[in-house]
């Protein structure tokens, strides 16, 4: 397993630092220059993000995060709370940047029916937003990495989402069931939690905690084999918050025996890159 090496995963690592002191911090950095908006509908949380400057010099000035309790496994399942808790940090990045975002761009996960993936439009316009980019979330998780050939790996609370890409382009895009929240049941089977206690419990106690969820992480491992079985040769690139449990990387890159890469933060890896998508 490897977490850095390259001048391009060290300035992805840097990105990724700075997204998540503005996501703890309550200061707002300056909205100077262009700004990029993305929001990621995610099971476990919705997460905005404001993005300042160009390409080469990308500051986020704004990361807020909050539990809808809206998604399922990445689907939109009660429209009117996931509209009202986009439109509650719409409005909190406004107050703290001083200017109206009017354009976003958000994700869905892939392969869901085309309904789906407009729901997710619609829930921005309903928050808001006037003109909304769509992408996928595995896409948008390689707009961070800048993966050219290897595999992006997005596990969330939900889903494992799993994207190959060669010579920087999209050659195949799967998904399945399974993620942190299937750890979280995992592991409040084990020591006898509820489900709340249980993902409290998993990340103050990675340590204890990891044994228990070694068959559960190597059911995703399993997953992401049957989604890359054309694509064995390449490393995995872990996005996602599930696999940020400490050793999380290294049950998966033993138990498949190949290269896997993991990054600090892999929670906000997709949302950045949805940021990055919007037009
Ligand atoms: N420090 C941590 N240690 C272990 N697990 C963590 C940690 N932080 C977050 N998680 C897990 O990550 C999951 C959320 O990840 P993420 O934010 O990527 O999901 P999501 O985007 O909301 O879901 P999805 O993409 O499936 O719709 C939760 O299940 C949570 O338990
Ligand atoms: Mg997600």
């Amino acid at each position: 397993m490897r977490s850095n090496g390259t001048a391009l995963v060290s300035g992805v690592e840097d990105l990724l630092h700075r997204a998540a002191e503005r996501l703890d911090s309550a200061e707002p950095g300056d909205a100077v220059g262009p700004l990029q908006v993305g929001v990621d509908l995610g099971t476990a949380s919705c997460v905005l993000t404001v993005l300042a400057g160009p390409d080469d010099d990308l500051r986020p000035v704004w990361v807020g995060r909050e539990s809808s309790g809206a998604l399922r496994d990445g689907v939109v399942v009660d429209f009117a709370r996931a509209a009202a808790t986009i439109g509650r940090l719409k409005q909190a990045a406004e107050d703290a940047l001083g200017v109206t975002l009017e354009a976003t761009a958000t994700a869905y996960p892939p392969c869901v029916p085309l309904a789906d993936a407009r729901a997710c439009r619609f829930v921005c316009e309903a928050a808001g937003f006037d003109r909304v980019d769509l992408v996928d979330e595995v896409t948008a998780a390689q707009r961070t990495l800048q993966v050219v050939d290897g595999v992006v790996v997005d596990v969330g609370g939900g889903s494992t989402g799993v994207g190959v890409f060669r010579r920087g382009e999209l050659v195949a895009l799967d998904d399945r069931p399974g993620g942190g929240h299937h750890l979280d049941l995992v592991l409040a089977g084990a020591l006898g939690l509820s489900l709340s206690d249980a993902e409290a419990h998993k990340r103050t106690h990675p340590r204890q905690s990891l044994p228990i969820l070694v068959p559960g992480l190597q059911r995703i491992a399993e997953n992401v084999r049957a989604l890359t079985v054309e694509a064995a040769d390449l490393p995995l690139h872990l996005a996602g918050g599930a696999l940020m449990i400490d050793g999380a990387g290294a049950v998966l890159s033993t138990y498949l025996e190949r290269t896997v890469v993991t990054y600090p933060h892999a929670l906000l890896i997709t949302p950045l890159g949805i940021a990055r998508s919007a037009s």
